[in-house]
């Protein structure tokens, strides 16, 4: 039998991916970090998996200051490019299972922090939590089904296989799950699934449901 193939690092796949296809999103921020964030009044901003930075520039031309990171230098390089000289944005290439938060945030934000290769995703948003400063909010936003022009074998909207697809009710408990946080610390101020028109890689469009969780921190 022949040896298979082991599956790319993480590091590997999405450095690989965004070097060879350059732009993978819109550039554009996500809708329900707009919706969610607009009118907060701006701080300092941790954006985890960033990409090509579509959120990190949105928050910075809201007046924040940004930490956007991932782990794919091609991916932050599209954002650095796109960036004015005024977007206060730090551009940080890691990995989300061994980076350690240096400080903690007016606002922690993840949006669509799914992969197809391996990726410690409960213990990474556990410790975007615990990045969350006083006051400070945190938002947590990902595919909740899959849209209608994905097939089995085939890529969701962001192009990955939908591997994980948890409600807002399941990240809400793994926040808590083997965590030092305390949900009387919190206060829900979203959670909910929020459908809306997903655009498709070939541009087609269809419904699609965000699974979207904002608390703040007391
Ligand atoms: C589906 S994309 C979402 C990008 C962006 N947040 C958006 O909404 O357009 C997932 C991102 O997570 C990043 N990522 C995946 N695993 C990671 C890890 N272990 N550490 C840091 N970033 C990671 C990928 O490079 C990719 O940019």
């Amino acid at each position: 039998m022949m040896p298979s193939t082991p599956p790319p690092s993480a590091a590997e796949y999405w450095e690989t991916r965004y070097r060879e296809s350059g732009r993978s999103w819109s550039g554009r921020v996500n809708a329900a970090l707009e919706r969610e964030i607009a009118g907060v009044a701006p701080g300092t901003a941790l954006d985890l998996g960033s990409g090509e930075g579509g959120d990190a520039l949105w928050l910075a031309r809201q007046g924040w200051a940004v930490t956007a990171v991932d782990i794919a230098p091609s991916a932050l390089a599209l954002g650095a490019a796109a960036q004015h000289p005024d977007d206060d944005i730090t551009w940080v290439a890691a990995d989300l299972a061994e980076w350690m938060p240096p400080t903690q945030y007016d606002l922690v934000t993840s949006c669509f922090l799914h992969s197809s290769v391996e990726l410690p995703r409960e213990a990474i948003l556990r410790r975007a939590a615990g990045a969350v400063a006083p006051g400070g909010i945190l938002l947590i936003v990902g595919h909740a089904g899959v849209p209608h022009w994905a097939h089995a074998d085939a890529h969701d909207e962001g192009g990955h296989d939908p591997v994980e697809l948890p409600t807002p009710d399941d990240v809400y408990a793994t926040l808590f799950t083997d965590s030092a946080l305390v949900p009387a610390e919190w206060t829900v101020l979203t959670k909910a699934l929020i459908d809306r028109v997903g655009v498709g890689p070939d541009g087609s469009t269809g419904p699609i449901a965000d699974s979207v969780l904002k608390l703040r921190r007391r």
